[in-house]
């Protein structure tokens, strides 16, 4: 996969397009404290770095805290605030230790990002119910888990942000993705219900639903079919998926591009 064009690199700067942000903009976050689960690699990793150039104080939660801690020391070396906590987000118990930490040692938590996912891609036929299990426990459970967890303090502070990753296979499907897709619907339906019940409390609740990302998720769902991620690197970098991303090898794209050609979704996973 590597060398693909097209396909939104996160590595080694996530985020070329905003290098240079105004002092404004790296103050919006000051002191914030933020938790990202799953940031120990990938989307997880690079909203942290983004949260933390922001001004926030950084909780890097992960079922991998070695990968944890590295995001976090790489953090910690711009300066910001960062600690490595490890949290399987599929154990209650496990979100309501890492929360109480958190707020221990870096202070009352004002953001949420519920970004840790896991999938095997197979079709929904061939496919075990103890991989649903799985599945829909961290996928699923788990963002119920750390809002259980976290949302009771955000209401009692009557302030708060909740971001869940979902995904685009929520909207349009995902071949070999069935269940996957299921809970990444169920978060976007959780969401719009959890918005209603915390809104009075000054709480907001957002799903944000990504295309295909170049990380290790996608790497592992697209073994040997690299040449369908290659057509579908060729359809995004043909398209307009997100304001003003470099694209590895590729121009700068922003919303003024026209999008002659949407991802096909058929191509393959949306993940
Ligand atoms: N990569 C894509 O194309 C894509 C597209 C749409 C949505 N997403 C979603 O974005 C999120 C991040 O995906 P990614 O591509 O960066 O994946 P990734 O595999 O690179 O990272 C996922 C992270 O979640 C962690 N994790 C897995 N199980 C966990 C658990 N039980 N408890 C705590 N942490 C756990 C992993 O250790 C890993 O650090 C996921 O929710 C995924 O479904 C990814």
């Amino acid at each position: 996969m590597d060398g693909v064009v097209g396909v939104l690199d996160l590595t080694p700067n996530p985020f070329p397009c905003w290098e240079g942000g105004s002092e404004k903009q790296m103050e919006r976050l000051k002191d914030k404290v933020a938790i990202v689960t799953g940031a120990a690699q990938g989307i997880g990793r690079a909203i942290a770095m983004r949260l933390a150039s922001e001004g926030a104080k950084l909780a890097v939660a992960d079922i991998d805290i070695d990968g944890a801690t590295r995001t976090s020391e790489e953090i910690k070396k711009t300066g910001a605030a960062a600690i490595a906590v490890k949290l399987d987000v599929s154990r209650l118990q496990d979100a309501i230790d890492g929360a109480d930490r958190v707020e221990r040692e870096l202070g009352p938590i004002d953001i949420l990002v519920n970004n840790a996912g896991w999938d095997v891609v197979e079709p929904f036929v061939d496919s075990a119910p103890e991989t649903w299990d799985k599945i829909i426990a961290i996928n699923y459970r788990g963002v119920l888990n750390c809002c259980k967890a976290i949302a009771p303090r955000m209401q009692s502070r009557k302030r708060g942000k909740i971001v869940s990753i979902s995904s685009d296979a929520a909207r349009v499907g995902s071949t070999g993705e069935a269940v996957y897709a299921g809970c990444k619907a169920a978060i976007i339906g959780f969401s719009k219900t959890l918005a209603r019940e915390v809104a009075r409390y000054g709480i907001n609740v957002n799903v944000v639903c990504p295309g295909p990302t170049q990380t290790a998720l996608l790497k592992t769902a697209m073994a040997g079919r690299e040449g369908v991620l290659e057509a579908m690197a060729k359809s995004i970098k043909n398209g307009d998926p997100l304001p003003a991303v470099q694209l590895r090898d590729g121009p700068k794209q922003t919303r003024q591009d026209p999008s002659p050609r949407a991802p096909n979704r058929d191509d393959g996973p949306a993940r």
